[in-house]
């Protein structure tokens, strides 16, 4: 994958599967409503083996594990099929398992000092988290003239409303959310629902 992560699409679905049957049919709808990427949060017992079923079943997605939070997530992702990583937060040793996988990853920043140690490392694409509750969309903005150098993806508390003020500034590429795919929708199976939303994103960013 060359291009660059954050230019692939504007919105990354960031989803929690609490049920392993949801996975495939959740991919499945976002691809039918244009938005062909998937950040699936390793935050529940089943995740590994959905990132699995997903990358079976559903090739056409592009498929990504979130919330890498340990070394050894990084290689798990990579073998159940992770064809990208994000973490929410960055170590020295996490950033090191992620780059062993030869993976595109999103290492997570909140601080400027944060930002500052991951560019020394050679990061120009990070994850901003937790957005909202970090600055939101005024912090972004005032990092860009002291450090241009970094693009972000941020996430953590964005809405379909507040997503735009977001994608207009020129260091955010795209942003990720959970609104895509609430947990209410996903526990009703409502998978027309989240197809609606995707194609919502797909037609308005
Ligand atoms: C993430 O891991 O990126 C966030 O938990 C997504 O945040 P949200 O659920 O507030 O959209």
């Amino acid at each position: 994958m060359s291009e660059s992560l954050l230019d692939r699409v504007p919105v990354i679905p960031v989803v929690v599967i609490e049920n392993l049957d949801h996975a495939v049919p959740v991919a499945k709808a976002l691809v039918a409503g244009g938005l062909p990427v998937i950040e699936l949060t390793l935050r529940t017992p089943v995740a590994l083996d959905a990132i699995e079923r997903i990358a079976a079943e559903v090739p056409d997605i592009l498929l990504g594990a979130g919330t890498i939070v340990t070394p050894g997530q990084a290689k798990q992702a990579l073998d159940a099929g992770a064809q990208f990583l994000v973490s929410p937060g960055s170590t020295p040793t996490l950033t090191a398992a992620m780059r062993d996988t030869g993976l595109p990853h999103l290492p997570g920043a909140a601080t400027v000092s944060e930002v500052l140690t991951l560019l020394e490392a050679g990061y120009t694409e990070l994850k901003f988290f937790p957005a909202e509750a970090s600055g939101g969309a005024n912090f972004l903005k005032s990092i860009h003239s002291p450090v241009p150098a970094a693009r972000f993806c941020p996430t953590g508390g964005i809405t379909a409303a507040s997503a735009s003020s977001y994608l207009a500034l020129p260091n955010v590429g795209c942003v990720g959310g959970s609104w895509i795919t609430p947990a209410d929708v996903l526990a009703r199976e409502d998978w027309d629902a989240v197809e609606a939303a995707a194609q919502h994103v797909h037609e308005n960013t």
